[in-house]
């Protein structure tokens, strides 16, 4: 069955997130960040739409995720949340907005969650966030961890590789993974880990794991839906898959409408009043 023709139209939450894990259902996330877009991703029967701090990159045309703000990601998900009626939506805070105390971290979550309205927030890190990320539960905000490649710290990593692949980095990460479970997230992204690393996590902790370049033993998969569907050029990491060429299909429909506007074919008659 195709996915648009889903049949099961209630809205996803955290708690249905999670008995998808119990139930051995494999849960469907993609990136959004604009309502068109996110009308799109819903209505095809995606179950968790991340309004990503890649937005950055995609939106913006920012080599890092690190400029996002706080106003930025409001923006962004207010946009997509006026699009979902299904998806369960989960906005990134941004860079900054929580890595400082857990206070400020408390403020920004509640902050993002009030004028945007989306269902969840996600922060990458492990035990060295712990504490915020256990404040902001406390508010009653649902909270997603991120662990591995984690975007927001490309500075100090230095480079975008394969994470964990050395076995006190693999340790520190399935430690992180059992923190963010213990403390109550209700899933947690893997990104760019080896497959084994991440079939072992998935196996060990209650709450979905997520993959991005994770390999196939997650519970879940996400993507950045503008890479998926061709839109971007120049990005081909092994762990992407294309669906298609959107960047051919709209140059070469961009182009028929510049040829069309300069030898007078548009618009014709039926296409005037
Ligand atoms: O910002 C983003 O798109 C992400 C995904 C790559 C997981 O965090």
């Amino acid at each position: 069955m195709a996915g648009y023709l889903i049949s099961d139209t209630r809205k996803v939450t955290t708690h249905r997130f999670i008995e998808m894990k119990q139930k051995g259902e494999k849960i469907s996330m993609l990136t959004s960040y604009d309502y068109t877009t996110a009308g799109i991703v819903d209505r095809a029967g995606v179950d968790c739409i991340l309004v990503g701090d890649s937005a950055s990159n995609v939106m913006v045309g920012n080599t890092t995720t690190l400029p996002m703000t706080v106003d930025q990601m409001i923006y962004h998900a207010r946009s997509v949340m006026r699009a979902v009626n299904r998806a369960l939506v989960v906005c990134d805070m941004p860079f900054g907005s929580y890595q400082a105390d857990c206070y400020d971290g408390v403020r920004n979550a509640i902050r993002i969650m009030k004028e945007s309205g989306c269902d969840a927030l996600k922060l990458e890190g492990g035990i060295e966030i712990i504490d915020t990320i256990k404040r902001i539960l406390d508010a009653g905000i649902p909270v997603m961890g991120h662990l591995g490649l984690t975007p927001q710290s490309i500075n100090k990593f230095g480079t975008y590789t394969v994470r964990a692949k050395e076995e006190a980095e693999a340790e520190k990460l399935l430690s992180d993974a059992k923190a963010l479970d213990e403390v109550g997230c209700f899933g947690v992204v893997l990104e760019k880990i080896p497959a084994k690393l991440a079939s072992m996590v998935s196996k060990e902790i209650s709450v979905p794991t997520i993959g991005i370049g994770a390999g196939n033993g997650t519970d879940g998969q996400v993507l950045v839906v503008a890479d998926m569907l061709g839109m971007t050029q120049g990005f081909s990491p092994r762990f992407l898959r294309r669906y298609a060429d959107l960047n051919g299909i709209m140059t070469e429909a961009i182009g028929h409408y510049v040829d069309d506007v300069k030898n007078g074919d548009f618009p014709n008659e039926k296409e005037s009043y």
